[in-house]
């Protein structure tokens, strides 16, 4: 199936506190197209980037307020596809729940929500408009886009057979740096659906408890999911995050080919990635 990030959604407590926390990465454009944003009008949001492509924080509600809806705690991906009646039927015939529903006011956009067997929320997205692989949130005209989806999976074959199975993706191999860090690339452990030869796409990785020490960082990068992000001038963030007092873990090039990468918390704990090619 053909498929695309439309973007990755950040739970945060504030929303203004956390947009001037992501102006530091990212310019903020007040006035935006709107195309994708129509799918999440019920929730207060933030977006970074354009036509909904790209970022988009948001306020969980509690739980009990929800009737019927599912949320997530964690940052997830909305992922644009093809052929969303076929996940439907495809998900029908395995019995699994999910939600499905059309919005979006003149452009017709097909949701469906389902977790996939770690219980990472996931949306698929399709517009009635046809699938453009041009239309995607690396590459939205700015000067950074969304380099890949970190999920952390319990059980990385199940979520890789959930992902080649129901929504029909690719899996593909992981490409190493010669000087790769401590950890590890066995497809039980560390599985990818590309989107490029770079490791650009979805990554699953299984929650790794000595990640971070065995490669000296104060971050660990297989717990929780991450967004990655691409951006063109990584040291002058650097320069930004150490004004800000902002910790951050400078991997370098150690998990991707040509990436240097570095890791920090936003001020909701959530972990992000942002990278650069070099
Ligand atoms: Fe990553």
């Amino acid at each position: 199936m053909n498929w695309s990030i439309l973007n990755v959604s950040v739970p945060v407590h504030d929303l203004e506190k956390s947009k001037k926390f992501y102006q530091l990465i990212f310019p903020h454009q007040d006035k935006q197209e709107t195309l994708y944003q129509n799918i999440f009008e019920k929730e207060e949001s933030v977006y970074f980037g354009n036509k909904g492509l790209g970022l988009r924080l948001f306020k969980p509600m509690p739980d009990l307020k929800l009737n019927d809806k599912i949320q997530s705690r964690r940052s997830y991906v909305s992922i644009l596809v093809d052929n969303i009646l076929k996940i439907k039927t495809n998900l029908e015939r395995k019995k699994i729940d999910f939600i499905f529903e059309t919005s979006g006011d003149g452009v017709s956009l097909h949701s469906l929500y389902v977790q996939e067997p770690s219980l990472n929320l996931i949306h698929f997205v399709q517009d009635n408009n046809g699938f453009n692989k041009e239309t995607n949130s690396w590459s939205m005209g700015l000067d950074w886009g969304v380099h890949h989806m970190n999920l952390e999976s319990l059980d990385v074959r199940s979520s890789i057979d959930f992902f080649t199975n129901i929504s029909e993706m690719i899996e593909g191999e992981w490409v190493a740096p010669k000087n790769k860090g401590d950890f590890s690339i066995d497809p039980s452990e560390l599985a990818i659906l590309p989107l490029s030869n770079n490791n650009r796409g979805l990554h699953v990785i299984k929650p790794d408890d000595g990640f971070g020490y065995r490669n000296n960082f104060a971050h660990n990068p297989s717990i929780g999911g991450h967004p990655a992000f691409t951006i063109k001038d990584l040291s002058s963030l650097k320069n930004r995050l150490d004004k800000n007092n902002i910790l951050y873990s400078d991997a370098k090039v150690y998990a991707m080919p040509g990436f240097h990468q570095i890791y920090l918390y936003d001020i909701n704990a959530n972990m992000l990635e942002v990278n650069q090619a070099v």
